[in-house]
């Protein structure tokens, strides 16, 4: 299934829209029925609406009625492995449990896995409001 994950991560990747940083990324999710959800970066020309690829992946699942993922992976063709920034792992901590792995992977195959609570530790969730 990380086999599929990264496939469809690229695949999402070949799709990015990032015209202005040229730093494509791409994404892809397992939902909790094993469907693979696909994101990519968009950005804009008015820079700070750029989207992430991990949030558009996410958005991209609840638009198709799954709210619950089980794993993430990150795809970029840089030596550097890309880690989530920081309002994408809030993101992700609100549609994946706190022990769920997120991936960063490339085009050498080099991979880095994360739980969600490595990513953002003592995290703000839902359960603070649902209370
Ligand atoms: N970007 C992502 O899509 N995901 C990340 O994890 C890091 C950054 C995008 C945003 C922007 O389009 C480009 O990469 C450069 O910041």
């Amino acid at each position: 299934m990380f086999e599929q994950l990264v496939i469809a991560a690229k695949s999402a990747y070949a799709k990015a829209y990032a015209p202005y940083s040229k730093f494509r990324v791409g994404a892809a999710a397992l939902t909790l029925d094993n469907s693979i959800i696909k994101g990519c970066n968009v950005e804009n020309a008015s820079y700070g609406l750029t989207v992430c690829a991990e949030r558009n992946c996410i958005a991209q699942g609840v638009i198709n009625g799954q709210q619950r993922f089980s794993e993430l992976v990150v795809y970029t063709e840089e030596e550097n492995l890309t880690p989530p920034c920081g309002a994408c792992r809030q993101v992700i901590v609100e549609f994946m449990a706190q022990d769920a792995n997120v991936y960063a992977v490339n085009h050498l195959g080099n991979v880095k896995q994360w739980s969600v609570s490595d990513l953002l530790p003592d995290a703000f969730t839902p359960d603070y409001l649902n209370k």
